[in-house]
């Protein structure tokens, strides 16, 4: 990773804004989500015009020039109309090689870590030397602020990065999961009267989900072959120095980090102190909220060159998937 950019709009919305909007309180939100307030777009904003700021910002980062561009993958849900794709719009935006291969990547709120993965394999294989990989979502656009179990959790915002082949470590590895047969649990469903498709989501259920599918990815990421023993697969974890989990609730991450814990027997606060949290700022918006918490934490110190860190997320469709990548 040579360089990360991210961008967020400037309106908040407040624990306190939505009191008024639905029936819920400022003290429901934060003891069962962790989130103060979230980001949300303008209506001339779009995951597009979002996500060409963000990359924006990461190429200035990287140092890079446009045109070193090769390949471009966007991970992200809300394109509005559904084509082409962002990513088209995104590389003629920013005025990227005429000739460039660009595609968007929809898998729900891991569309980020599937995204990386994409550019992953291609790096690896040696046919294209830099990729600009970016999640973006407007889930304000598709979220129905009459029904509280969702609308007090979503935002809007970007992330991305630039990835480099290089010789020396980077990507290790991903690994990508599924689970369709659930894929009821978290759906776009048209309301009634108005035309529009807004998300609803079994909560308690989406909940337990992603709880498991998080240590599992870690698992499976560190040994992909599942024949680690558990003192193995410690001493794999040890290695990590933080993990950056998809930023859907508070209480799904230190959960994770519970579970981690007492799977591979680690002292209490082990796993929770490699936690990368910015929710209570942000609050979940999809694809963005893995690349923005990176850039987030390189900006801030949080996290340094050479460290081993876990990308791991979790969304509709249901998917699942993580990356472990020296940084
Ligand atoms: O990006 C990935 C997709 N999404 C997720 O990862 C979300 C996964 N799920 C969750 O994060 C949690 O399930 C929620 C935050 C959505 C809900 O928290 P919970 O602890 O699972 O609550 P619950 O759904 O079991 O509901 C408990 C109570 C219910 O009332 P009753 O039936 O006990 O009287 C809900 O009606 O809380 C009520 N409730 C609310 N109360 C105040 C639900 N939403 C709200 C609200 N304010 N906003």
């Amino acid at each position: 990773i040579i360089g990360t950019g991210s961008y967020v709009p400037e309106r908040i919305l407040t624990n306190r804004h939505l009191r008024e909007m639905v029936d819920t309180s400022d003290k429901w939100i934060v003891e069962r989500t962790g989130i103060r307030e979230r980001r949300i777009a303008s209506g001339e904003e779009t995951n597009v015009t979002m996500g060409r700021i963000a990359l924006e910002r990461a190429i200035e980062n990287s140092g890079i020039r446009c045109e070193e561009i090769e390949f471009l993958v966007v991970g992200t849900n809300t394109t509005e109309p559904v084509w082409p794709s962002a990513s088209g719009h995104i590389a003629n935006l920013l005025g990227l090689r005429k000739d460039l291969p660009f595609l968007d990547v929809q898998a729900g709120c891991t569309g980020f870590n599937f995204a990386f993965s994409v550019a992953e394999m291609f790096i690896k294989a040696g046919q294209y030397r830099t990729v600009a990989v970016i999640g973006t979502d407007k889930l304000s656009a598709i979220t129905d602020y009459q029904d509280r179990n969702t609308c007090v959790l979503f935002g809007d915002g970007a992330g991305a990065l630039i990835l480099k082949q290089s010789m020396s470590e980077g990507i290790i590895r991903s690994h990508l999961g599924g689970n369709a047969r659930s894929r009821n649990l978290l759906i776009l469903s048209k309301k009634d009267g108005t035309g529009n498709a807004y998300i609803r989501m079994e909560g308690r259920k989406v909940y337990t989900f992603a709880k498991k599918a998080m240590v599992e990815s870690c698992f499976r990421v560190l040994d992909p072959s599942g024949t680690a023993d558990k003192k193995e697969l410690r001493t794999l974890f040890e290695q990590v120095t933080k993990i950056i989990p998809h930023q859907a609730n508070a209480r799904i991450i230190m959960g994770a980090a519970e579970e981690l814990e007492s799977r591979l027997e680690l002292p209490a606060g082990e796993a929770k102190n490699k936690m990368i949290v910015t929710i209570e700022q942000y609050g979940n918006n999809s694809c963005a909220s893995i690349p923005l918490a990176l850039d987030i934490s390189l900006r801030t110190g949080k996290l340094r060159k050479g460290d081993l860190v876990i990308f791991v997320g979790f969304g509709a469709g249901l998917t699942y998937a993580a990356n472990l990548v020296r940084i």
